[in-house]
C-alpha cells in the first residue's frame, strides 16, 4: 500500500466517486464535482492523500490541521473494506500525520459505523465526548 497527493484531473475524478453513498451510507454532503473536490483540498491546513495498492487507487484520507492537530476523514472503495485494509491505510495515516508535525488525531463517526469504529479502538483511539447531532426542516 502507497500514498500520494491527488494532482491530476484523474486524481480529483477518483475522489469523486469514492465521496458517494455507495462508498460511505453515512455520507453527509456528496461533492458537486470533481472541481469542486480539487477546491477544497486547497483550504487551508487541509492535507489529502489517495491509497493505493498495486497502483490501484483504492481510498483517500485527509487531515484539516489546526496547530498540531488534526481532524482526519478516511474512505476506502467497498470493493476494498472489511479486508484489513483499514489498519494498514492507519499505519501510513498516522505515519504521514507526524511528518506535519501533528500531535493529535480526532474524528467524529455515527455510532452505527461499527467497523470504523473497530477500527479506531484498534488503531489506539479512545472516546472522549459524545454529541448529539439534530436538525430541524424549516
Ligand atoms: C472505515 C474503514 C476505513 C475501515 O477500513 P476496513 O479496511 O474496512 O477495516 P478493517 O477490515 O481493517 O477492519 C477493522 C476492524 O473492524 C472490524 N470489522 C471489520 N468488518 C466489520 C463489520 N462488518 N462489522 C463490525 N466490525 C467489523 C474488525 O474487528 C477489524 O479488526 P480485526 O480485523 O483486527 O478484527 C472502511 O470500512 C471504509 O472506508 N468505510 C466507509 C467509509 C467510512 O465509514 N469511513 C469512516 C468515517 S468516520
Amino acid at each position: 500500500m502507497k500514498i500520494y497527493k491527488p494532482k491530476k484531473e484523474s486524481d480529483y475524478i477518483f475522489l469523486f466517486s469514492l465521496f458517494n453513498i455507495k462508498n460511505y451510507k453515512y455520507i453527509e454532503e456528496v461533492s458537486e464535482s470533481p472541481d469542486a473536490i480539487k477546491e477544497k483540498t486547497k483550504l487551508p491546513g487541509r492535507s489529502d492523500y489517495i491509497i493505493t495498492l498495486d497502483d490501484k487507487k483504492i481510498g483517500w484520507f485527509s487531515f484539516r490541521q489546526k496547530g498540531n492537530t488534526a481532524r482526519f476523514g478516511i474512505i476506502l472503495h467497498r470493493n476494498y473494506q472489511g479486508k484489513g485494509y483499514g489498519k494498514e491505510a492507519m499505519r501510513l495515516l498516522e505515519r504521514e500525520a507526524k511528518k506535519l508535525g501533528i500531535k493529535k488525531l480526532k474524528l467524529e463517526v455515527f455510532e452505527v459505523n461499527v467497523r470504523a469504529i473497530n477500527l479506531y479502538i484498534k488503531t489506539g483511539f479512545k472516546e472522549t465526548n459524545k454529541m448529539i447531532i439534530m436538525e430541524k426542516k424549516i
